[in-house]
Formats: C-alpha cells, sequence, structure tokens
C-alpha cells in the first residue's frame, strides 16, 4: 500500500498539520490546542482543499469541546455555537466546511449532558475524517478504472492527499491505479497564485513515485494539441444539484480545452462536496482573496505598485463540459439535474 502524508491528524486534544505554506521546500507541522489557531491555518490556507478543510473545520470544534472547561451544557452548546460562527467566516467556497460545522453541531444539540456534548462533538469530528478517507479509498477505486496503461492524465490545483482525509479525489484514481501496476504519466497544471498544482500535487505524487510533469496554466492550449492527453481529472469545492462545479481558478479553462480537444473532463469529489440547495451558479460566493497573493510571488513584487489584481479564488464550470463525477457513491454522469438527486436520494 502506498504511503501517503497525513494533512492533518487528532491527538488526544492536540491538532497536528502540515504547513501547506511550507511545501514543497519544507516539511513542517503545526501544533495546535487552540480552535482558533487552527480556523486561521484554514483562514491563511496553511490547510487547504475542501475535505480538508472540512476536517479541519470539525477539528477546531472539537479542540474547543476538549479544552472546554466549564460545568453547564447550555454556556457549552452557547459557546460551540460562537466556534462554529467563527470557523464558517474563515473561507465561503468549499461546503464541505459548512456541512462540517452543521454536522457537529446538530449531533452535539442533542446530547443530555456536558459529559456527553464534549465526547459526541469529539467522536463526531474523528467521524467525518474517517469517512473522508474511506470515501477517498472509494473514489480511487471506481476510478482507476479510467485509466490505462500508458495514459497521460491531466490536473489542476492539488485535489490529492494533502487536500483529504488521505487518498485525495482527483490523485486517489491515480495511487489506486498505480497500486495495480498502471503506469502513466500526470500533467500537473502549476495554479498560480497559491501554486498547489506545481508546490503540492507535483510533490506529493512524486513522493508516491508517480511519473509527474509540472506546466504552466497558460499552456493548456498547446499541451491537448501536442501531447495526447488521454483523461482529466480535477476535484471540487462545490458541486451545485444541477452539476455546476466550482474548483480552483483555471478548471473551467481546462473543461473547454478538454471539450474541444475530446479529452474526457472527470470531476472526483465525495458527497459531501455537494450542496443540494444551490441550483445554479450565482447560488453562493465564490471567494475573492487579498490581491496581493497575486500581486507577489514569494515576497517579490511582480506588477507595478500602482495597480491592483481581480482575484477570484474559484471558477465554475458549467454541468455541458463534465464527461462524469466520481464519487464514493458511483460514478454519474449528464444529465446531472436527474442523476446528482438521485445519487444522494
Ligand atoms: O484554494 P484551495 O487550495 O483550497 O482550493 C482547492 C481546490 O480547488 C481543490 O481542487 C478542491 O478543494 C478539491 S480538494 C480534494
Amino acid at each position: 500500500m502506498l504511503k501517503l502524508p497525513r494533512t492533518i491528524e487528532w491527538r488526544d486534544g492536540v491538532v497536528r498539520l502540515i504547513n501547506q505554506k511550507e511545501l514543497p521546500e519544507n516539511l513542517v507541522y503545526i501544533e495546535t490546542t487552540d480552535w482558533r489557531r487552527l480556523a486561521r491555518a484554514i483562514k491563511d490556507m496553511e490547510i487547504r482543499g475542501a475535505p480538508a478543510i472540512g476536517v479541519a473545520a470539525a477539528f477546531s470544534m472539537a479542540l474547543f469541546a476538549w479544552h472546554f472547561n466549564g460545568d453547564s451544557l447550555e454556556s457549552f452548546l452557547k459557546e460551540l455555537a460562537y466556534v462554529a460562527e467563527e470557523v464558517k467566516r474563515t473561507r465561503p467556497t468549499a461546503v464541505n466546511l459548512f456541512w462540517a460545522v452543521e454536522r457537529v453541531l446538530s449531533r452535539a444539540k442533542s446530547t443530555t449532558s456536558i459529559e456527553e456534548a464534549r465526547r459526541i462533538v469529539i467522536e463526531e469530528a474523528l467521524k467525518i475524517q474517517k469517512e473522508d478517507e474511506e470515501a477517498n479509498r472509494r473514489i480511487g477505486e471506481i476510478g482507476a478504472d479510467l485509466i490505462e496503461d500508458g495514459d497521460t492524465i491531466i490536473t489542476v490545483c492539488n485535489a490529492g492527499s494533502l487536500a483529504t482525509s488521505y487518498w485525495g479525489t482527483a490523485t486517489a484514481p491515480m495511487y489506486v491505479a498505480k497500486e495495480r501496476g498502471k503506469n502513466f504519466r500526470v500533467i500537473a497544471l502549476e495554479t498560480r497564485p497559491y501554486l498547489q498544482g506545481a508546490r503540492l500535487t507535483a510533490w506529493e505524487l512524486a513522493q508516491a513515485g508517480i511519473d509527474v510533469y509540472v506546466a504552466t496554466d497558460n499552456s493548456i492550449g498547446i499541451l491537448a494539441m501536442k501531447e495526447k492527453i488521454n483523461l482529466a481529472i480535477v476535484g471540487a469545492d462545490r458541486i451545485t444539484k444541477t452539476g455546476w462545479v466550482a474548483n480552483k481558478l483555471g478548471t473551467y479553462l481546462l473543461a473547454l480545452v478538454s471539450r474541444v480537444h475530446n479529452i474526457p473532463f472527470y470531476v472526483a469529489a465525495p458527497t459531501s462536496s455537494f450542496d443540494l440547495k444551490s441550483v445554479g451558479p450565482n447560488d453562493f460566493e465564490i471567494e475573492r482573496r487579498d490581491p496581493s497573493e497575486v500581486l507577489y510571488i514569494k515576497g517579490y513584487r511582480i506588477a507595478p505598485e500602482e495597480v491592483t489584481a481581480i482575484y477570484y479564488a474559484f471558477d465554475l464550470t458549467p454541468p455541458q463540459l463534465v464527461t462524469g463525477i466520481i464519487t464514493e457513491k458511483g460514478l454519474i454522469y449528464p444529465p446531472f439535474e436527474k442523476s446528482i438527486p438521485r445519487l444522494l436520494a
């Protein structure tokens, strides 16, 4: 079995996470007992990736529960609701974060004593992580059937082990295909400005012994013409009821180019990334981050002082451009307005 990095771990009241800002130069861990510090790690993208921030959100609540030293259930629930609101304010687009917070909160509300409430919050957070790891593996097993020996696969951002509880989503089929002895290569689009592809996907695939190449985001067109790409697999931060996919900047362009060049374009995501309350692309917030992330590279300013940047952190891929969605419950195809509600029923 492949050994992959553990992005985030619960260790009896302490959370240990990889500081993804330091990769690939340094593998540095953050250890904290403070839910606010963990919430800040989500906001500052020391941990990122939809399922991983869902787990981190749940672990923030678990840290609060573990270290709470009051003695009334009422004050515990009141403060937990505050923690939940603060955590929800960290990043707006990945629905997994909201899903995880609400799930933990609703379990806590069903308890009748302070001891039970603290235990349930921690158990639920750990369950979210375990289920995510199982979902990653299932996605990998289902998606690996799409990979043939000798294939070239393209991906964007990091929907890998670092972004989830273990196998990743877009990378899970690659890891399982590797375990099954298939040979293939992966092109990781670098993913400006945070460089999740160049720094994180390339790092974790290389660690696992997968043949990986980094390419600039603006090379998608020529790559599709010259490099015989067989398959595109990407992750998702939120998938609406009708199949609109919010994912990292560049995903929509990859989907467009894939359509023109007949490259099958798959989205790999656990069911916790679906949002049945959102129908179209305007029903939720697309995160806009600080322009300085675009204007500076490693502290060096690359644009004139007098200009600013337009920086959407995600884009939206319309359902018509998606060949299929790989989930832990199965692989679904269009029409998504029918297959998604059926999958989640
Ligand atoms: O801004 P990020 O790095 O959190 O964005 C991550 C992505 O867009 C991933 O593709 C998505 O969250 C899926 S992770 C399995």
